[in-house]
């Protein structure tokens, strides 16, 4: 072993110490030539580690609201038809966002066919053509993976004789233990399906100047009610503060708690998925109602697929202004989507945020069908 690469591994090992779980991250302009600070004070990097491929702008950089956003890297058919970003970083567990546009950089109006890979496994399928306002406005796309070999690999495969595209990627390292880890184990990545804070705007990292430990966006639940939801919906809001956020290892920040929505009846939210996959739901409680003061005040089922998972009794599980989180996997769903259902027993249900993961196998050959993973803005 020589010397250097003894250093090496030592300043690695200083860094994992110097934090729970260490706090390496990379935020990267694809396409662009120079670092930028973003209106949420994060540098870019310009554009590194890449295996291949060339830059352009979008074709109107005035639609879109950040430098890193106004560039593309793209990979034709001269670069070969699988090309990289390789990221040298400590081994663990990371976050992963990619923001993907195509705003007609090339003037020839067709959306890309692709597939990219995180550490191997096909994550993300974009098929042409992608609906208008995806290939206009972009999307982000983001997901949890453990990277073994000290180095994240997010790799772009290109279908005929399109050109992959990329107009950021972001990385962060998170808590090794968190979503379960310790049962489901560290061969699955977890791809998100939905993000959902219930009573608010979209907000996080990227998005506004709330913070997320781990640089999780978090979706308005407001466009995935479906009209069974009863008409009257209240939604809640509280600056108090809620115990048990922000805790290791998940970190769910105060504010997803912050909001919740209520209503008369039954709530009802329909998320689309890819089948034949395992898809980890995760759920978010806190009783913020304080006219709520006792256990048995509000209880309510929680119906994954109008199968009845939960009762559910918030106060009775963290007391009032308290986090409650609680977590279920549907196994190898035959539809093409969720439905989540919140069914009054005692006064009205109160949710105030939803996840939906697919749990993709590592080296799992069959890739999820589309790109369905996004955050439009
Ligand atoms: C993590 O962040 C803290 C505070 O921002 C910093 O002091 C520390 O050096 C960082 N650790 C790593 C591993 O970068
Ligand atoms: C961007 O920042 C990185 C890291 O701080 C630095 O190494 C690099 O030289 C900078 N690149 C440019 C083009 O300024
Ligand atoms: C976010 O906070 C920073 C620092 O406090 C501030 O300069 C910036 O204007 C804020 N950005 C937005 C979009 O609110
Ligand atoms: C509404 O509920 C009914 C009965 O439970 C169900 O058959 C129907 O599919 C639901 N509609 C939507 C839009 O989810
Ligand atoms: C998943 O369900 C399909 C039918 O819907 C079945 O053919 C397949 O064997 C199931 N796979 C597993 C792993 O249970």
């Amino acid at each position: 072993m020589s010397l250097l690469f003894f250093l090496f591994s030592l300043s690695l090992l200083s860094l994992s110490l110097s934090s729970h779980f260490g706090n390496t991250s990379y935020f990267i302009d694809c396409g662009g030539s120079t670092n930028t600070t973003d209106p949420f004070n994060t540098v870019w990097l310009s554009d590194r580690y890449f295996t291949g491929g060339a830059i352009s702008a979008v074709s109107e950089p005035l639609h879109f609201r950040y430098p890193q956003e106004k560039n593309i890297r793209f990979f034709p058919l001269s670069s070969g038809k699988k090309n990289c970003y390789i990221l040298p970083l400590p081994s663990g567990r990371y976050y992963f966002r990619t923001f993907t546009v195509y705003d007609n950089y090339n003037g020839k109006s067709h959306s890309p066919s692709f597939d990219a890979s995180v550490e191997g496994t096909i994550v993300f399928s974009w098929r042409s053509p992608w609906p208008e306002n995806l290939a206009r406005d972009g999307a982000y796309s983001d997901l949890f993976a453990f990277v073994k070999d000290g180095e994240a690999d997010v790799c772009f495969y290109s279908i005929a004789t399109d050109s992959p595209v990329i107009g950021s990627l972001e990385v962060r390292q998170i808590d090794p233990l968190s979503y379960d880890s310790a049962t489901i184990g560290d061969k699955f990545i977890l791809v998100n399906y939905g993000r959902l804070s219930c009573g608010s705007s979209q907000w996080g990292p990227g998005f506004s100047n709330d913070t997320d430990d781990f640089g999780r966006t978090w979706q308005s639940d407001s466009e995935f009610r479906t009209p069974n939801t009863t008409k009257i919906i209240h939604s809640l809001s509280t600056g108090a503060t809620i115990t048990g956020t922000n805790q290791p290892p998940n970190f769910f920040p105060a504010k997803l708690y912050q909001t919740a929505v209520t209503g008369s009846g039954i709530l009802e939210y329909e998320l689309a998925v890819d089948a034949k996959l395992d898809y980890l739901l995760w759920f978010h409680f806190a009783e913020i109602d304080s006219r709520v003061k006792q256990k048995a005040d509000r209880v309510f089922d929680v119906v994954v697929n109008e199968k009845n998972v939960k009762r559910v009794d918030v106060f009775e599980e963290a007391g009032s202004f308290a986090a409650y989180s609680w977590s279920y996997t549907v196994h190898n769903l035959s539809s093409t989507v969720l439905t989540v259902k919140f069914v009054p027993v005692v006064g009205a249900p109160i949710i105030s945020g939803i996840e939906n993961y697919a749990l993709v196998p590592n080296d799992l050959s069959t890739a999820p069908e589309q790109g369905t993973c996004v955050i439009l803005e």
